[in-house]
């Protein structure tokens, strides 16, 4: 099936941040109208912050917009350390995200519960952190036998290097058709990640990547434009099964990308 790429680009990292928590909320909205619940599978890395503190922020609509109770959350990838390593996925997103959401939305009468944060326990043995995020998957969206997981919404981010969630190139993530979470061994960081695998990822309703930086911005116009080459170029692996791939970038990251409208937006169709 073609794909659809949709770019938009912001002016500027807040503006970027603005956009992509609009984009976070609505399909978190769409998700609850159609089912009354979403389940988001969310990046860790350095973009998401200024995104994240702005879907907690009392300064902005997102946090009282957002349909909070219905949404259980998880992550796409983490580093296998403790959950308060500086490095944890999880510990930037407790920071960045929970921390500052609970203290507001109490302000607000409401709350996040634990229940509704699904932590890859990745301080085990990866081969135990994979098997257990898969079990707890199976059980969370309730999956009978070779279920796939649907998310409503799965955020990503990408490295200047092609990788997006732990799926790094040249790494055995790339080959792994079978299993819906990997402890994927990257030796390019000297380490084992666990990551959900790129078949589950484009099972999503809905997947957007946030790209910031000019040093993503070669790699973004090779991903999307250039020639068809995953194990190089492993973002190039995630194709939506309905068809629909959204970047949200800011003008440093997209400077290699075809000029885009007066709206900020632009198209590419990948065979
Ligand atoms: C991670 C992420 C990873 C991230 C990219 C981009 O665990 O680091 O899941 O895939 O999205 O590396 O990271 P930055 O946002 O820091 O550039």
């Amino acid at each position: 099936m073609p794909l659809s790429i949709e770019y938009r680009v912001s002016p500027t990292p807040e503006s970027l941040a603005l956009a992509a928590a609009e984009f976070f909320v609505a399909s978190v909205e769409d998700a609850v109208r159609q089912r009354r619940r979403a389940r988001v599978a969310i990046s860790g890395g350095s973009t998401p912050k200024a995104m994240f503190a702005a879907l907690a922020s009392p300064a902005l609509p997102f946090l009282a917009r957002m349909p909070w109770e219905a949404l259980d959350l998880y992550w796409v990838d983490e580093r296998c350390v403790p959950p308060t390593d500086p490095d944890s996925n999880y510990r930037m997103t407790r920071e960045a995200l929970l921390e500052p959401l609970a203290k507001n939305l109490a302000a607000l009468g409401r709350a996040f519960s634990a229940a509704q944060v699904h932590r890859i326990e990745a301080e085990l043995a990866p081969e135990v952190a994979a098997a257990r995020y898969e079990s707890e998957l199976r059980n969370s969206f309730r999956l009978e036998g070779a279920e796939t997981p649907r998310f409503d919404l799965v955020a990503l981010g990408m490295g200047p290097d092609g990788h997006t969630a732990s799926i790094f190139p040249g790494t055995q993530a790339i080959y792994n058709f079978t299993e819906l979470v990997t402890a994927n061994e990257v030796p390019q960081k000297q380490t084992t990640r666990i990551t959900l695998t790129w078949p589950v990822i484009n099972q999503a309703s809905r997947i957007f990547f946030l790209i910031a930086g000019a040093d993503k911005a070669a790699t973004l116009r090779a991903v999307f434009t250039g020639a068809r080459d995953p194990d190089r170029l492993p973002a190039q692996l995630i194709r939506p099964a309905n068809g629909i791939l959204t970047l949200l970038l800011d003008q440093a990251a997209a400077a290699e990308l075809p000029a885009t409208d007066s709206n900020g937006r632009g198209t590419l169709l990948s065979r």
